[in-house]
């Protein structure tokens, strides 16, 4: 058993595990083990590939419990429903959400392009009497659990939930009303900067950029790209890094890097 795995996310009352290759025929132990442990859990779920596709999600084997995977998470004092096998919710992004909400002020209007089910838009504006975040996501599930989730949260009217591709919806309504703009799509955000940029007011705002990236200094090599891509395709200067770190390793060797924008 020494390579029981050491690592488990919860989400609500699921259990979510990696089983490695020389645990497998023991996974339903494992799943037993960590249903005895943890007495919230109701759901042991088993990775069973990677996070893929448009609405990045990943497919699960259940290995003990009911197998019920809807379920409602908690944290910062928000609540989410949510079902992990539908939509894309990382409990190890956790600090992200805070670290992002926490900056912004009241009075601004904010673009949350990537949305989910709404943690980075929720915790926003419950935290602030006066925001609008407008929260876009192309996976109809996760326009429906974040519905429900401002709803659930009391925050109608403050988050605007809008399902459709972020680069649409910015280009038909939301063109240069932004002060901060989230691009939580790390495989795919460089592709939707331009359309970041033209969601920002004319004086300029802040964009919350993630990418995957490797190599010996990721916030660096991310750094230089976003400051070509924001003025080779959106016309516009990055004129500050407010901030650079890094969020976690997402395979060996490469990380998830989120920068802190000032884009004039
Ligand atoms: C990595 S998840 C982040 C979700 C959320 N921000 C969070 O922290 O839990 C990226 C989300 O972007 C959505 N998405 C992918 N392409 C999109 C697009 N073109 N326009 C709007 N949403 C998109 C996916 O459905 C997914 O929910």
């Amino acid at each position: 058993m020494a390579s029981f795995p050491c690592s488990i996310d919860f989400i609500g009352h699921i259990a979510i595990v990696e089983i490695p290759p020389e645990l497998e025929e023991y996974k339903e132990v494992v799943g037993e083990a960590i249903l005895k442990a943890h007495k919230r859990v109701r759901t042991v779920l088993a990775k069973a590939g990677a996070v893929e596709g448009t609405y990045r999600l990943r497919k699960f084997e259940v290995i003990a419990g009911s197998g019920e995977t809807e379920t409602v998470h908690r944290e910062f004092g928000c609540i989410y429903h949510l079902d992990p096998t539908k939509v894309y919710f990382s409990p190890r992004l956790s600090h992200e959400h805070h670290r992002v909400a926490s900056q912004v002020q009241e009075g601004e209007t904010v673009i949350d392009m990537f949305a989910g089910v709404g943690p980075f838009s929720i915790l926003t504006a419950k935290s602030l009497k006066s925001v609008k975040v407008y929260a876009i996501d192309v996976n109809p599930d996760a326009v429906k659990y974040l519905e429900r989730n401002i709803a659930a949260n009391r925050v109608e009217g403050k988050v605007v939930p809008i399902l459709g591709d972020a680069r649409k919806v910015v280009a038909e309504k939301l063109k240069g009303v932004a002060d901060r703009v989230i691009m939580n799509l790390p495989e795919k955000a460089f592709e939707y900067v331009a359309a970041a940029c033209e969601a920002l007011k004319p004086s300029g705002g802040i964009i919350h950029y993630y990418e995957f990236a490797g190599g010996d200094n990721p916030i660096k090599k991310v750094e230089a790209k976003i400051k070509k891509i924001v003025e080779e395709r959106a016309g516009r200067k990055v004129s500050k890094v407010l901030a650079g770190r890094l969020v976690r390793e997402a395979a060996p060797y490469t990380w998830q890097v989120v920068l802190d924008l000032k884009v004039e």
